[in-house]
């Protein structure tokens, strides 16, 4: 399911008899603003409402935080009415522009339409509509599936009736063809009073009223007016009134959903019910990856990029790839290395940004620059590509927030779809950095011919498993953390791994320093005994990433030597292994297992039991993880 991009909510009211609003019927505007507020942490690209009035649709909408869209409303308000819809924006399909935010209105002004989710096969849907002499005026994937609902509706008998049937019968049909993960949520001004939404992999809550019902992508959307609630299924379409809720499957039988009661505070809602964003992103991370993996191919099955200003000629004669990022960025950086090395046979650098732009770097036009940044404003990275760029360099940007400055001044962008990420120390990001870098490697791969088709398949289809396994990792987490209460007082811990299993232990390692204020240091589990071996005496608590023992070359022997070494001199060791890997028992305190994947695909597993560590840790010695002290989330300073 894609949770956490976007923020919608919807309302259908009573509209009192003498035309002013009463505790049963809110004006419409009053709970979307409201909603959408609480939402806000889903995403703040861009905001807009949309009401129904007066035979057709009024609608304000502003790219930037919601305050930019209050701002708007008071200058233009929007007239009084029970029914409408909101929407806060994490930009995936098209820039955060005022043009691309929701609500997308067609159907010559009569039809509002909002969205959260991506859909896949919106390219040959859109074609087929152009086709049609239908025009767009955005580049959203969603003002897609608006027309297409548009198209259907006016395809179908007029009814007559205003209760919404022939809109909620569009809307099953246009659910039928859309692919990927939606939910979407239409008004129509020949139906006042009716909103109509369908979810696919995406989340929806109906809000039980009296006398309104309402909508949202989570509780919080509607919890300062009801606790009632209603899960819907996969596949199901529901239409609100005020005073009825009907749901469907998308062929339109009758659905059930499940009623309950909202027992957490509208804080807790906001965190999924959560204690911390930092627990709600770590556990976010199974559709951080999927959604960074969905729609990236084309109709032949070929891996595209979001924005490419680059020739593939020219992609074609690079013969170096510098990685530049900060932090955790730069630690998903140096795991792509390893990938991209291997599938493309390119030589490839990661490098600290603030430390490549001072160094006189070798930089011409055969290098390309790959920046990866989670808030594309960071300033050190900010600097080093332009650096790169004035030396003719050619530079893509992976990044996770849509048209912030890296990306807009790179020549390239994927974006990473992770949704926002509020706690300051990076988790779900650095997952779906690693899989966006995996999928650039695949994609030059492709394009120099590097790999057969049938090989970047099968990647691909081992990286469609790896969230259903990280999901596996989150149900497991019980053991982990009682280990990490047990050692709040710890004063030094050590992260020990070889090839992509080195940066899993510097990243865990970061977690810790950043959220639990402990000395932690990451090693190359090889480099040991050159140094880092002296710093091990009785107690001393490592944990050692150790690869798959399957597979020919294994580093799997070499690893378990080390865990020995450091055990002989008396450190407590804590293991992450492959599940079945039973050698490891012997010399481990503490193991945790994790499932089979392959060697190169195996930090989007192994990092994770390491940030419920540092999470955890932290949390027992009273810290608040979302916002670790000296810290801030985007460093635009250097
Ligand atoms: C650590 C963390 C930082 C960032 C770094 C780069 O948890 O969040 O190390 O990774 O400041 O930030 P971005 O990715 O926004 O460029």
């Amino acid at each position: 399911m894609i949770g956490f991009m976007c923020g919608i909510v919807g309302y259908a009211g009573t509209a009192p008899a003498n035309g002013t609003s009463t505790p049963a019927g809110h004006q419409a505007l009053d709970v979307l603003m409201e909603g959408l507020r609480r939402l806000e942490y889903r995403g703040y690209d861009s905001a807009g409402v949309a009401v129904v009035a007066e035979g057709g649709i009024a609608m304000r909408k502003k790219a930037g935080k919601l305050a930019n869209l209050t701002a708007e409303l008071a200058q233009r308000p929007l007239p009084d009415s029970m029914t409408g819809i909101g929407h806060t924006r994490w930009a995936t399909h098209g820039g955060p522009t005022d043009k691309n935010a929701h609500p997308h209105v067609v159907d010559g002004g009569k039809l509002a339409v909002i969205h959260n989710g991506i859909i896949e096969n919106y390219a040959p849907l859109k074609a087929e509509l152009l086709q049609q002499d239908h025009t767009f005026v955005s580049d959203t994937d969603t003002e897609v599936a608006a027309v297409l609902l548009g198209d259907i509706y006016r395809s179908l008998p007029d009814d007559g009736s205003a209760d919404g049937a022939r809109l909620t019968r569009a809307m099953q049909l246009a659910a039928q063809r859309l692919e990927g993960a939606f939910t979407l949520l239409a008004a129509h001004a020949d139906h006042p009073g009716t909103v109509v939404a369908s979810r696919r992999n995406s989340p929806l809550v109906v809000g039980l009223g009296d006398g309104e019902n309402f909508l949202g992508s989570d509780v919080s959307g509607f919890i300062d007016y009801t606790r009632r609630a209603v899960e819907l299924g996969q596949d199901q379409v529901v239409t609100i009134t005020a005073d009825t809720v009907a749901i469907t499957d998308f062929f339109g039988a009758p659905a059930e959903g499940k009623e309950y009661l909202v027992d957490w505070d509208a804080a807790a809602a906001e965190k999924d019910g959560f204690p911390s964003f930092m627990e709600k992103e770590i556990h976010d991370q199974p559709e951080a990856v999927a959604a960074t993996l969905l729609g990236r191919s084309d109709l032949e099955g070929k891996l595209t990029l979001d924005e490419m200003r680059i020739d593939a000629d020219v992609l074609k004669t690079i013969n170096k790839i510098i990685v530049l990022a900060c932090g955790t960025s730069a630690y998903a950086g140096q795991v792509a290395k390893y990938a991209i090395e291997h599938w493309c046979r390119i030589p490839t650098e990661v490098e600290l940004s603030h430390e490549f732009r001072y160094r006189d770097p070798i930089v011409d036009d055969k290098t390309l620059i790959v920046s990866l940044s989670q808030s594309g404003e960071t300033m050190d990275t900010l600097m080093a590509v332009r650096y790169a760029r004035e030396q003719g360099a050619k530079t893509i940007a992976i990044c996770n927030t849509n048209g912030s400055t890296i990306p807009r001044e790179s020549d390239a962008v994927l974006y990473t779809h992770a949704g926002p990420e509020i706690a300051v120390a990076s988790t779900k990001a650095f997952l779906a950095q690693i899989t966006a870098a995996y999928l650039l490697g695949l994609y030059l791969a492709q394009l120099r011919g590097n790999l057969f088709q049938g090989q970047i398949k099968d990647v691909l289809a081992d990286l469609a498993k790896v969230p259903a396994k990280i999901a596996q990792v989150l149900a497991n987490d019980g053991q982990i953390k009682e280990l990490a209460r047990s050692m709040a007082d710890t004063r030094s811990v050590l992260f020990l791994g070889r090839h992509v299993g080195f940066p899993v232990a510097m990243e865990g390692a970061l977690k810790l320093k950043e959220l639990a204020y402990i000395h932690a240091e990451g090693f190359a589990a090889g480099e040991l005994k050159h140094g880092p071996i002296a710093l091990i005496e009785e107690g001393q608590p490592v944990i050692v990433v150790v690869p798959s023992p399957r597979g020919r070359d294994s580093l799997h022997a070499k690893v378990v030597s080390n865990i020995q070494e450091v055990r002989a001199r008396g450190a407590k060791t804590i293991v992450i292994a492959e599940e079945g890997d039973e050698s490891v028992r012997a010399h481990a305190e503490h193991v945790f297992y994790i499932p089979e994947t392959t060697a190169l695909l195996a930090p989007l597993l192994t990092t994770v039991p390491l940030q419920i560590f540092a999470c955890e840790l932290a949390t027992a010695k009273g810290y608040d993880v979302d916002q670790p002290r000296n810290l801030a989330k985007s460093v635009t300073v250097e």
